[in-house]
């Protein structure tokens, strides 16, 4: 099949978060087992300040109607091996910029004008290129109006550019809602400005061109495909997800087992296997020294997250207590809400023999984490999919995560399954969170059973391949 993508972030050009991994893992992926797969990606000044980069070739010029004006805009395109192709929409008064989406302050305010551009311009590069293709992929609210304009765009040209459109929600918070004057940059007619168009509560919701014109609505794992349809995680667009109900499906994410892999990892200076733990240990150590923290056996407790609301940092922030008297260690890798940096600090400075902190993105430090903790932990308030849990156990590291989204998925409970249980699976709320720091000392203790959760975790298989075949046959079943 003829597959073409399009997203704001790709590992390993641009990340901010899980969104660029699974991106990264499905384009090679769908690759590797023989279809011939396109990427479009913003141009963003880390992509055009890359090595690679140097290497793409100028392909065409665009003219993107933007409300009253027509912008500029080129698209360069650089093969990354066999039937992968990425390309890029270059225009960098909106997309060379050292972030993605804004300051720490706040959001760039003409995001509206920036992914609206996008999508309008994948839409014309994909016809003048003359690429048809059998599958339009487009991931979460930047590519939210892709299908919508697609569309437009062939009635208008007579021609065909996708057979079948699918749209991802990685994650139904962010949802690229923007004041009513924005619709005008859409060059829609009206009636699209409605309630079963992209209207939301008198602003425009980019995400809504995706859940209501794509053919086909895709979410990171089966429970969250479920809760989104409840109003506790809906955010709002639960009606509009239930219009759609019949045509919403839920895979969940694969991790890059290549990436992720112990044994091999160039992130880490030691390297283990199932078999041979002993790397391991001697990565806890690299880990806390590199940290300032004592070296010593006690228990390590490591988290890699944005810091913002939906990871469950407060949650986390009340149980300082618990950190403070119980012998054991945190270990936190993460940035974002200054509210939560601070506190942080604050904590570090506090216990700086028990609390080790790293306010920064380090993709690096970030395999350390994971290889040099003994428990991890993801108190999620929801979670989509989440990935840190998988790699945590292909790194044998017990997951601590709250029962919600892909975290439900991919844990298995060690209390509701004591045989092949590989995390500790609690409900997010203070009590649940303490019940579940306080299994995790005890289960520390017992070395033995210990040992189990580990393998248990060690042994699954959470590769991109089983995935992959899961969205072949979804693709292959629309077309
Ligand atoms: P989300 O996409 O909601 O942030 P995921 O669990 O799907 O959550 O993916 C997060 C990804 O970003 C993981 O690969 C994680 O390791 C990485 N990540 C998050 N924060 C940092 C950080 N501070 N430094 C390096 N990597 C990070
Ligand atoms: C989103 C979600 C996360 C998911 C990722 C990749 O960022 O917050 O749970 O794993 O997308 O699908």
């Amino acid at each position: 099949m003829k597959v073409v993508h399009a997203a704001s972030e790709m590992f390993p050009f641009v990340k901010t978060g899980g969104l660029a991994d699974v991106c990264g893992s499905l384009f090679k992926s769908l690759a590797s087992v023989g279809h011939e797969v396109s990427f479009f990606l913003p141009g963003y000044r880390k992509i055009l300040e890359s090595k690679e980069f140097e290497k793409a070739k100028l392909k065409v010029v665009l003219q993107v109607e933007l409300g009253e004006q027509y912008l500029r805009g080129e698209v360069w395109e650089l093969s990354l091996g066999r039937r992968q192709t990425l390309y890029i929409i270059r225009r960098d008064e909106f997309f060379d910029r050292t972030n993605l989406y804004g300051t720490r302050e706040r959001d760039y305010d003409d995001n509206d004008r920036r992914y609206i551009y996008f999508c309008k311009a994948v839409v014309q590069a994909m016809r003048l290129l003359g690429i048809k293709a059998d599958i339009l992929h487009c991931h979460d609210w930047q590519a939210g109006l892709l299908p919508l304009f697609l569309r437009m765009e062939e009635q208008a040209n007579s021609i065909s550019l996708a057979l079948k459109t699918f749209f991802s929600i990685h994650n139904l918070a962010f949802q690229g809602l923007f004041p009513q004057p924005s619709f005008e940059l859409t060059n829609l007619p009206d009636e699209f400005n409605a309630i079963d168009g992209l209207e939301f509560y008198k602003q425009i919701s980019m995400i809504k061109g995706g859940i209501f014109f794509a053919d086909k609505i895709m979410t990171v794992s089966q429970n969250y495909a479920r809760e989104i349809l409840t109003p506790r995680f809906g955010c709002g667009l639960e009606g509009a997800l239930k219009v759609r109900e019949d045509d919403l499906v839920g895979i969940a994410n694969g991790i890059d087992t290549e990436v992720w892999n112990p044994k091999t990892d160039p992130c880490l200076p030691f390297h283990y296997s199932a078999k041979d733990l002993s790397g391991k240990a001697k990565c806890k150590a690299a880990l806390l020294e590199k940290l300032g923290l004592p070296v010593d056996a006690s228990p390590v407790f490591g988290m890699v997250c944005r810091l913002t609301e939906q990871k469950g940092l407060d949650l986390l922030l009340r149980q300082l207590n618990f950190f403070a008297k119980e012998d054991c260690k945190l270990v936190l890798l993460g940035k974002g809400d200054p509210d939560y940096e601070k506190a942080l600090k604050r904590w570090a400075k506090a216990h700086p023999n028990k609390v080790g902190l790293s306010i920064q993105l380090d993709e690096a430090m970030s395999h350390l984490v994971e290889a040099g903790s003994d428990f991890f932990l993801m108190p999620s308030i929801f979670e989509p999919c989440g990935l840190n849990q998988m790699y945590s156990q292909r790194y044998g590291t017990v997951p601590l995560v709250s029962g919600v989204g892909g975290l439900k998925d991919t844990v298995i409970d060690i209390v509701e399954d004591p045989e092949s249980g590989t995390g500790i699976v609690f409900e997010p709320n203070d009590v649940a969170f303490r019940g579940a720091l306080r299994a995790a000392l005890k289960l520390f203790a017992d070395k033995k059973r210990m040992a189990k959760v580990i393998a248990n975790g060690m042994g699954r298989d959470f590769s991109w391949k089983r995935v992959t075949a899961e969205y072949e046959a979804l693709y292959r079943d629309s077309i």
